[in-house]
């Protein structure tokens, strides 16, 4: 007998997912700008740390995190029993949706946004309420909180947002404070945070730390810190309430021990990562400054991505690209069907990504999106 999933005892809501996407190893050659990692090596203490840490994989990692959750507390100021580390910051966004989702409930988000937001919710049988962004690809606030309903249990807020680059101002993290009723969790993706901080963007941490309603932020190892490989995140909770409701449903060694002693060594190196964040902060705008010139719209972004709408379908502007040796990603929504996602790499091959876009059709005159 041939077994198909109709055939398993599996939860009625799978029948309505997808797999995720298959993702090859890169091919040698390939300048890979698609997946928004940072281009550049994790500092040299990092790769000595985990060197050291190679010969202790016989053992579990610490299950409460306990040599690298102090030094997070101690450099943000929030107590460790509010620190919460997952298997990358995607793993932080399946335990929120564990914690708070369940039929019948929804999470309210923007579209496009960061795809796991929504699919995290949908895979715990929650619905989604996806608010489009604005014009200039910053979160319709208004729209957002208006979508909250009384089965809202998680707000999420991407800052930066990915794939629109928009950070959230401090007006605006206010105002959701004040709006957003106690029973939706502010949730506060900041992946791509460092590289707005960069550039005088807020630190919603800073800002929440003293609200009493429930919140988290989230941030991540992947992107500033070049270890997207190793697969840490972290999220600073409210309270140490909210951390419980985290830690009762993640695994419990969900931290390899590799992957403990490379955040602790990348996280006490500051300096390293501050100057690549602001290496790429200037690659970024020397090339959108570039695609600004080829006459394609080219949305302002605060991370370490651009999004190009062009004259041409996304998707064969990917081929394209991918033909001349540039992996770029393109956008699954309403609305974004002629853009690309290109992840600011370096000088070299942010110049050849360029050459090659400068290839593609010329530009159309700029379409207002409906
Ligand atoms: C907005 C956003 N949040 C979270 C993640 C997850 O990152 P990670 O699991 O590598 O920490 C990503 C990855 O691209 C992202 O773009």
């Amino acid at each position: 007998m041939t077994e198909s999933l109709d055939d398993l005892p599996i939860r009625p809501v799978l029948k309505s997912l997808v797999n995720p996407p298959v993702f090859k190893p890169v091919p040698p050659g390939v300048r890979f700008m698609q997946f928004n990692e940072c281009a550049w090596p994790p500092s040299p203490k990092v790769t000595a740390a985990i060197a050291a840490a190679a010969g202790q994989v016989n053992r579990y990692g610490d299950s409460h995190w306990s040599r690298l959750a102090p030094v997070i507390a101690a450099r943000s100021g929030v107590a460790q029993d509010r620190i919460v580390c997952g298997n990358g910051s995607a793993e932080l966004i399946t335990l929120a949706s564990t914690a708070f989702i369940e039929p019948g409930r929804n999470v309210v988000v923007s579209t496009p946004s960061f795809p796991r937001l929504g699919g995290a919710s949908r895979i715990a049988g929650g619905a989604v309420k996806a608010v489009p962004v604005k014009d200039d690809g910053a979160h319709d606030i208004e729209g957002l909180l208006a979508a909250v309903d009384g089965d809202t249990r998680l707000f999420w807020l991407t800052s930066p947002n990915n794939p629109t680059g928009a950070d959230v101002s401090a007006a605006e993290l206010a105002h959701i404070v004040r709006s957003l009723p106690q029973h939706a969790v502010l949730a506060v993706d900041e992946a791509y945070g460092e590289f707005a901080r960069a550039a005088g963007g807020i630190d919603a941490l800073e800002h929440l730390k003293g609200q009493t309603r429930p919140w988290f932020v989230m941030r991540t190892f992947s992107k500033a810190y070049g270890m997207a490989g190793l697969r840490v995140g972290y999220g600073f909770m409210s309270s140490p309430a909210l951390a419980e409701a985290f830690h009762r449903v993640r695994n419990t060694f969900n931290l390899n021990i590799v992957a403990q002693a490379a955040a602790l060594a990348a996280f006490e190196d500051q300096d390293y990562m501050w100057a690549r964040v602001r290496e790429c902060v200037a690659e970024r705008e020397r090339l959108r400054a570039r695609v600004d010139g080829l006459g394609l719209r080219c949305l302002k972004s605060a991370g370490n991505f651009l999004l190009i709408e062009l004259p041409m379908d996304g998707a064969a502007a990917q081929a394209a690209l991918r033909q001349q040796g540039i992996a770029v990603s393109t956008v699954k929504a309403p609305g974004f069907e002629r853009h690309i996602r290109v992840t600011i790499s370096g000088p070299d091959d942010n110049d050849a990504f360029f050459a090659a876009l400068a290839t593609l059709a010329a530009p159309a005159p700029r379409a207002a999106r409906a």
